[in-house]
């Protein structure tokens, strides 16, 4: 018998609620979009902010509520985007901000608000803070960095998180800190002028009608205020230090930034701030989300896990538990653009596909606010970037020993076009090649697929907005076997997921109806439905 699939109501984006009336972020559904790889408007090759405008109606189409924009300013070009040289201006390569005010009053009209990434651990060097500070070591902006004065060796064995030592030297011989690349100097928050300086930033887009912040490196920002040694050795992992990293990140004094800057956003109504912050005890992570502090902080569980039933399901308890402790939301991550895309880390291939589908089931029905990367609802494998290409730290700073994460940044696919619609017809080259078969993945195909991802994406978020049990129950988490389930209660209905993670059929028994199933081989008969491997099911129970 052939899957029973319900009627899913399909209507656009849940409109924004008057302002005051709800904590929207609570719930919300944000994409992220990679603003170089999204959709180039005139040609050069990059994408850019008109272009990310011409495509808001797919976003709202898409049914999600918000939108994260990667680093959009002026920058050093070291780090994609998150070596800042201007924090109150555009990079020209992505417009101005006229065009940013565009993006955001066009999202208004269609439902969507508009989250920007600010970064305030470290500038570029290129920043004219840093350039004054190289000119003159006694002048006040030298004040705002870590400088040493010369010496043979560093001031202390920390190491920065791209590789080879945290220290670098100026061209008279001084060091400085830089916890991630040279070109990326970390600021000191002691100096009274850096937090002023952030008020403003903050101040200047809020006033602009953007609806709050991802705020980059929200564990860093303080030192110890001695520069003692780490007591533990570094491992290179993006995510998830501990106390062998004690003297770098964690500082108690960077609460009291959050504080203040929380204090600004409630000046402004309806805006959150939604921290990184890559501690490997959750519970510390959820400190970051305390009531007066920023209303979210990224839980990367699941984004760090393989395909494990234990992974997952410890994954979804521990960020339940911690985040409901303080009284936030967890905001859930499977994909961004730091890590392997989820087709290729679940084992790629007709495999990596089955599990994202049920892994985008699983995430979907979780209450809180889950975080889409851009490309994931398309389904896009890991891009192989051929090393010439590469332009990320990560790969160049180890010598080629770490791939780097070019491969989840490539463009996205929009039509089946030779360009794949990334950029108008006769275009430059895109600004990181995109693989010859990716007009498989293109949304336009995908749009009149019924059993593409793109559609799976659809339909899981306009059930997820049509039922109070799906994004904003109550939900426990239990296993048997390779199965997860998590049962969602909300408003008199229960929704069950049911995500089967082992190698054999997994049979579920329920006299209820499928609301939705990640794979046409998922069956429901009568009292029972049958779980091939690598799929999930969302279980409206009687
Ligand atoms: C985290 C960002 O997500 C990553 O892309 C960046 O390289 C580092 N922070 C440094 O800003
Ligand atoms: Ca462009």
């Amino acid at each position: 018998m052939a899957t029973r699939l319900a009627t899913v109501r399909t209507t656009p984006a849940r409109h924004l609620a008057p302002e005051g009336t709800q904590e929207w972020w609570r719930t919300a559904v944000v994409y992220q979009v990679y603003l170089r790889s999204f959709a180039d408007s005139n040609g050069d090759g990059i994408g850019d902010l008109a272009g990310l405008r011409s495509r808001l109606p797919y976003l709202s189409w898409l049914g999600v509520d918000a939108l994260w924009i990667n680093p959009h300013y002026p920058s050093g070009g070291a780090d994609g985007g998150y070596d800042i040289v201007d924090y109150r201006a555009v990079d020209p390569d992505y417009g101005d901000v006229a065009d940013l005010e565009a993006v955001v009053a066009d999202a208004r009209q269609l439902g969507l608000r508009v989250i920007l990434d600010v970064v305030p651990n470290h500038t570029s060097d290129q920043h004219p803070w840093f350039q004054a500070a190289l000119a003159d070591p006694d002048s006040p902006e030298a004040a705002r960095y870590h400088f040493a004065p010369a010496s043979e060796e560093p001031p202390n064995n920390w190491r920065s998180l791209f590789g080879g030592p945290a220290w670098s030297r100026t061209p008279d011989g001084r060091w400085y800190l830089h916890l991630f690349a040279p070109e990326q100097p970390d600021l000191n928050w002691r100096d009274p002028a850096v937090a002023e300086d952030f008020d403003r930033t903050l101040r200047f887009w809020l006033d602009r009608g953007v609806s709050g912040f991802r705020v980059d490196v929200a564990y860093g920002l303080f030192k110890d205020a001695q520069l003692r040694d780490n007591p533990g050795s570094y491992s290179p992992t993006l995510f998830g230090h501990g106390p062998e990293q004690a003297m770098t990140w964690n500082q108690p004094e960077v609460h009291d930034v959050w504080r203040r800057w929380r204090a600004i956003c409630d000046s402004y109504p309806d805006t959150m701030l939604v921290g990184e912050v890559c501690l490997a005890d959750l519970e510390q992570v959820a400190q970051y989300s305390r009531p007066d502090e920023m209303h979210q902080s990224f839980s990367f569980r699941l984004l760090k896990s393989g395909w494990s039933v234990d992974a997952f399901a410890d994954g979804v308890r521990t960020a339940l538990d911690a985040f409901g402790s303080v009284g936030a939301p967890v905001s859930w991550v499977l994909g961004n653009h730091d890590k392997d895309r989820q087709v290729t880390r679940f084992g790629g291939g007709e495999m990596g596909t089955a599990r994202a589908r049920a892994a985008a089931l699983m995430m979907l029905s979780l209450p809180g606010s889950p975080y889409l990367y851009a490309g994931d609802e398309l389904g896009l494998p890991q891009a192989v970037v051929p090393d010439e290409a590469k332009l990320d730290p990560i790969f160049h700073r180890s010598g080629g020993a770490r791939a780097g994460r070019d491969g989840c940044r490539v463009p996205m696919p929009w039509n089946a076009s030779a360009g794949v619609g990334f950029s108008p017809d006769g275009a430059a080259d895109p600004w990181l090649p995109i693989p010859a078969e990716w007009d498989q993945f293109a949304v336009s195909r995908q749009t009149r697929d019924g059993g593409s991802m793109l559609t799976l994406y659809r339909r899981a978020l306009a059930l997820r907005a049509a039922h109070s049990a799906l994004g904003s129950g109550d939900a426990t988490v239990s296993t048997r076997g390779d199965v997860l389930t998590v049962r969602c209660v909300g408003d008199g209905e229960t929704v069950r997921c049911v995500l089967n993670m082992g190698s054999g059929t997994a049979l579920v028994r329920s006299t209820g109806t499928v609301l939705l199933a990640s794979s046409t081989r998922v069956r429901h008969s009568g009292r029972s439905v049958a779980l091939p491997p690598n799929t999930a099911v969302w279980l409206a129970e009687d």
